[in-house]
């Protein structure tokens, strides 16, 4: 029997406990618990006082945020994202759900299809090309597939994620288009725009 996500308040502790049930039904098959993980982010977005509560949190691209949830394996965070930012497609190292809480994400994510042999080639395919609306969220995959990009739709947006295990120190930065990447330090794309 899942969790029942209709029954009182929903913290961010209820939502990562029943993250973990989640994760701990499927052994060895994190993307369908990933899928599975959804309906308790949704749940959570529904709560009122979010963007009110949590500690702290430097985000690698946005402007303010905080940690709702943080355990050493699974941390769930706020995100504000201002209308004239563009966040370049990029990879995590790790796996991450992403949501929009208020406002509205335009939002790519992609398949990589190399075999990641070759320094600074990348082939990507888009899977998910489509405007995120409050209530929406995106599996990011496990790397190799752990890759997106995204900005605010017509407006600031802040999103709602959850991310299994800490991003890698460095991360890529890809040019779909010219089929290459780039490596950065995780903070290096927002310190260079000096937020
Ligand atoms: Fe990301």
């Amino acid at each position: 029997m899942g969790p029942n996500l209709n029954e009182g308040r929903y913290s961010p502790g209820r939502c990562a406990r029943d993250i973990y049930a989640v994760v701990e039904a499927y052994p060895g098959d994190m993307p369908a618990a990933q899928r599975e993980v959804v309906p308790a982010l949704q749940r959570l977005a529904r709560e009122k006082n979010l963007l009110d509560m949590g500690l702290p949190r430097e985000s690698n691209h946005a402007v303010d945020g905080s940690w709702l949830y943080w355990d050493s394996e699974i941390g769930i965070f706020t995100v504000k994202f201002p209308h004239d930012v563009v966040v370049p497609v990029h990879n995590h190292g790790t796996w991450e759900i992403v949501g929009v809480d208020e406002g509205e994400l335009d939002y790519q994510s992609y398949r990589r299809l190399d075999d990641g042999s070759r320094e600074g080639y990348a082939e990507l395919e888009v899977v998910e090309n489509r405007v995120l609306g409050p209530g929406d969220f995106s599996v990011v995959p496990l790397p190799p597939h752990d890759i997106h990009g995204f900005r605010a739709h017509k407006g600031d947006m802040w999103m709602i994620g959850v991310v299994h295990g800490d991003f890698d120190e460095e991360r890529l930065y890809f040019d779909p288009d010219g089929r290459s990447y780039v490596r950065r330090h995780q903070k290096a794309w927002r310190r260079s725009l000096d937020r």
